[in-house]
């Protein structure tokens, strides 16, 4: 099984795919954790998107696309039985190009889901989040805190604050949402199906809202 998941930063794209990923057994490919790990790591990408990636702007679509084919063919190896993309494709080219991917490597898209939240509730949601700098998994100060605070329930470390989780950056990547990656929507519509989910319910709604999706 394949699935895109669309929707606005903020909009629960991690979250979801995470807990997809566990429940179907598919790979979770998120082109934002595989640049800010490049950042970390210091590499040669790390180093040349490393302010692309503070101030809400797209990394190019050369640069994201490699990291697509890498990921999407490593994800066959194992006992995946698939991948849920978050945070990919992100412009119309993107997508364009992922469908020449997908025929080149014998690939098809099952699902695409549109996580649809407010502005106002993303920018307040992304103020209060947190991630584990180690094992990356997400929190919310407001309506999803860790047991102790400052650390990770899952592997005890250190949680930590996305640089590009300030006020103005959050809305500057608003906007490069609305320009760049809404039009993908319309690309995909008639292509595939898409599934419009309200991503304003509490996590546990919206994953019961797609798992009834993808089981269809
Ligand atoms: P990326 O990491 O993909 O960021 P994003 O798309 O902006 O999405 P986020 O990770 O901010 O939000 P999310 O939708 O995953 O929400 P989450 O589940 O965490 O990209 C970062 C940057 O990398 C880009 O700006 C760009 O520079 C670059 N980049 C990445 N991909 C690229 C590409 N393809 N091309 C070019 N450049 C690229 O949830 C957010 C918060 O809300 C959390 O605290 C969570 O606990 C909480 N929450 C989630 N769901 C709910 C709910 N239902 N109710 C209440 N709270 C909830």
């Amino acid at each position: 099984m394949n699935i895109i998941i669309l929707g606005a930063p903020g909009s629960g794209k991690g979250t979801q795919a995470a807990m997809i990923s566990r429940k179907h057994e598919l790979a979770h490919i998120s082109t934002g954790d595989l640049l800010r790990e490049a950042v970390a790591e210091g590499t040669e990408l790390g180093k040349q998107v490393e302010s692309i990636l503070r101030s809400g702007k797209l990394v190019s679509d050369e640069v994201v696309l490699q990291l697509i084919r890498e990921a999407t063919s490593k994800s066959t190896k194992g006992n995946r039985r698939g991948w849920i993309l978050d945070g990919y494709p992100r412009t119309v080219a993107q997508a364009e190009s992922l469908e020449t991917v997908l025929e080149e490597i014998g690939q098809k898209v099952d699902s695409v889901i549109v996580l649809d939240v407010n502005p106002d509730v993303i920018v307040e949601r992304l103020s209060n989040r947190r991630t584990c700098e180690s094992c990356k998994a997400v929190y919310n100060l407001l309506n999803n805190p860790p047991r102790y605070e400052g650390k990770c329930d899952i592997c005890g470390h250190a949680l930590i604050q996305r640089e590009d989780d300030k006020a103005n950056t959050i809305r500057k990547r608003l906007d490069v949402y609305n320009d760049r990656t809404r039009p993908i929507i319309h690309f995909y519509d008639g292509r595939y199906r898409i599934h419009r989910i309200d991503g304003t319910q509490p996590i546990d709604e919206v994953s019961a809202a797609i798992a009834r999706l993808v089981s269809e």
